[in-house]
């Protein structure tokens, strides 16, 4: 164990895409816990795109960080110090933490993972973790997706879109995936089993694009992305479609200047769809049947992902903006501790 528990603090509200001078790197003694608080020496950091909309004054579905705290993250740890019976020292946990190598965590927003289905501890940042969660619950919940159906899911090839696409083939439906380069398009469709992938930063007309894959319609649509992407795909629905928005990212930076929203409302009317925003935090009470699903697709061989790990908590912020880069392989996170 370390002696010093180093921090990366928030100090400024990002304006565009978030720049060194937004953090400050703090160096203090490890914590210690107070009556019903665990420490927790992180192992990982998930870098999740929810964290820009955390950084903004308005927050998203949380509070947003307030000024000269810990920049907030969903971490992996170790417990290495209890005043809580239910997460001894030694048990792996997870849930809300911070861009450090140690926490303070109280019981129920952090957890034990399952550590006995055998899975490297980055499974449960990803599969096996919100990211998991998020596709399974949005996908069958929100989406309401029915076997042999017609399925459109953009940031196809990041942690819950290759997820969601790949349980749309295990329920037997035609998936088209939205994705950025020519090498995710390739993942797609030959390692995971998409029927074709559409590259959108070559693709002229998106909206034609989707349109020749799904010549009558699409019955769900898993939005991660918004802005252009969704108003190519409401261009495309079958009826009684159903939307479920799960994220908008391509906006997230543009906080002080959203985007004006889709021209083309009207066919949701046309075409009597439904839309529906998701959040995986609704889901985490009730998650255990479907965690148990996912593991045993994946012991089945049926749902396959990447995580794209990163080194060192010092690297955090130039690694955070690789999400709205595209600049990562699979689900992006940061190593802090062995
Ligand atoms: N509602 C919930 O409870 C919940 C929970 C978890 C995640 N989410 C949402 O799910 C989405 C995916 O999250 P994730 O953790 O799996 O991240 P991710 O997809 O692994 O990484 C983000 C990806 O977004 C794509 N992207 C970034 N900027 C873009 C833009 N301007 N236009 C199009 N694509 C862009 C990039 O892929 P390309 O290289 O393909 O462009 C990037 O790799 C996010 O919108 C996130 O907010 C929601």
């Amino acid at each position: 164990m370390t002696e010093t528990n180093r921090e990366w603090l928030l100090v400024k509200r990002p304006e565009g895409e978030p720049k060194a001078s937004d953090y400050e790197w703090r160096e203090s003694a490890v914590p210690e816990p107070g009556p019903g608080e665990f420490v927790v020496r992180v192992l990982y950091a998930a870098m999740d795109p929810a964290q820009r909309g955390w950084m903004d004054a308005s927050g998203n579905y949380m509070p947003p960080i307030p000024l000269g705290a810990p920049v907030r993250a969903v971490v992996l740890g170790r417990v290495v110090k209890s005043n809580v019976d239910a997460h001894p020292v030694g048990q792996i946990v997870s849930g809300l933490g911070a861009w450090a190598d140690y926490v303070i965590c109280k019981p129920g927003y952090v957890g034990p993972v399952p550590v006995e289905w055998g899975h490297d501890l980055t499974t449960y940042l990803h599969p096996l973790g919100a990211v998991g969660a998020t596709a399974y619950y949005g996908l069958f919940e929100i989406g309401k997706l029915k076997d042999g159906e017609n399925l459109l899911v953009s940031g196809a090839a990041g942690g819950v879109g290759s997820l969601v696409g790949q349980m749309g083939k295990i329920k037997g439906c035609k998936v088209v995936g939205i994705a950025g380069g020519a090498e995710k398009c390739r993942w797609l469709t030959e390692e995971l089993g998409f029927d074709a992938a559409i590259d959108y930063r070559v693709t002229d007309n998106l909206s034609a694009e989707i349109g020749r894959h799904f010549p009558n319609g699409f019955d769900v649509y898993f939005e991660n992305v918004g802005g252009p992407t969704l108003e190519a795909a409401i261009d495309n629905m079958a009826l009684h479609a159903r939307i479920a928005i799960c994220g908008m990212i391509s906006a997230y930076n543009d906080s002080h200047n959203p985007p004006p929203g889709p021209r083309n409302m009207w066919n949701i009317l046309v075409k009597r769809a439904h839309v529906e925003g998701l959040l995986v935090s609704d889901y985490m009470h009730r998650a255990g049947p479907g965690y148990q699903q996912i593991n045993e697709w994946i012991k089945a061989g049926k749902l396959k992902f990447k995580v794209d790990v990163r080194e060192g908590l010092e690297n955090a912020p130039e690694v955070f903006n690789k999400l709205f880069s595209g600049a990562h392989d699979g689900k992006l996170m940061l190593k802090i501790g062995d």
